[in-house]
């Protein structure tokens, strides 16, 4: 077994106190994002906007991939992805999620538990728009998630839509491509520290009321 113990690092880059923090959440991830985002452009090591997505699987498990925050609001967080995928069929019978992000240049953490509901075609329509031609090709080539006999599976049908959509220059959305809204009510800001004692905030929706507690590292 290969030995990790030595692997340790020292966090004292920050902290997150209770008189510092925003009321509301989304004002706070905003805050933290507008940080990594800023960071994320002047390193180009990581994107600030990518998240590990968790969804429960039938057989009780969770599974987890990273997926790109492409817009949020007051009302939350907005993702795109294929319906058809092995997580579209997992929201399908349970519609809650864990967003997490971390941006290890900051020491920090966000963990962000939500309802996901899909997102209006119209929602869905203007953002697959706006990408472009080779990823909308992309994602009506690949039946994201299945099994497929190989690599020129892939290669033949994306010859074959760019030859179909080459005069009109418009690629349909798919019907089972689209976007997410994950809602969220309970949103834990995770600060690294020294000594492992670690500042921890979560927001907690209560009665629609977002409540404020600080946990134990
Ligand atoms: C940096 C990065 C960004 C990604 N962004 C997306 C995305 O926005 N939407 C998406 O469906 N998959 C995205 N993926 C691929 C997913 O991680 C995953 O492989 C895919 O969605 C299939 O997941 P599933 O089979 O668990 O449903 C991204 C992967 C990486 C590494």
């Amino acid at each position: 077994m290969e030995n990790l113990h030595d692997k340790r690092k020292v966090y004292d880059k920050s902290q997150l106190s209770e008189n510092e923090i925003e009321k509301n959440p989304m004002a706070q991830f905003k805050k933290w994002f507008a940080e990594a985002s800023r960071l994320a452009d002047e390193t180009e090591i990581f994107e600030a906007n990518a998240m590990s997505v968790s969804t429960v699987e039938a057989d009780g498990c969770p599974r987890t991939r990273i997926i790109l925050l492409k817009s949020y609001d007051e009302n939350g967080f907005v993702f795109y992805t294929n319906y058809n995928s092995k997580k579209g069929k997992s929201l399908e019978q349970n519609h809650c999620a864990c967003l997490h992000f971390f941006w290890a240049s900051l020491e920090r953490q966000v963990i962000i538990k939500a309802k996901l509901e899909k997102v209006s075609e119209e929602m869905s329509d203007e953002y697959f728009q706006s990408r472009p031609e080779g990823s909308q090709i992309g994602a009506a080539v690949s039946p994201q998630s299945e099994v497929i006999p190989n690599r020129e599976f892939l290669e033949n049908k994306l010859k074959e839509l760019e030859e179909k959509y080459k005069d009109s220059g418009v690629v349909p959305r798919p019907k089972h491509w689209g976007g997410y809204l994950a809602k969220p009510y309970e949103i834990e800001f995770w600060q690294g520290r020294p000594n492992r004692l670690h500042d921890r905030i979560l927001y907690w929706l209560e009665n629609s009321v977002w409540k404020i507690y600080r946990l134990a590292p």
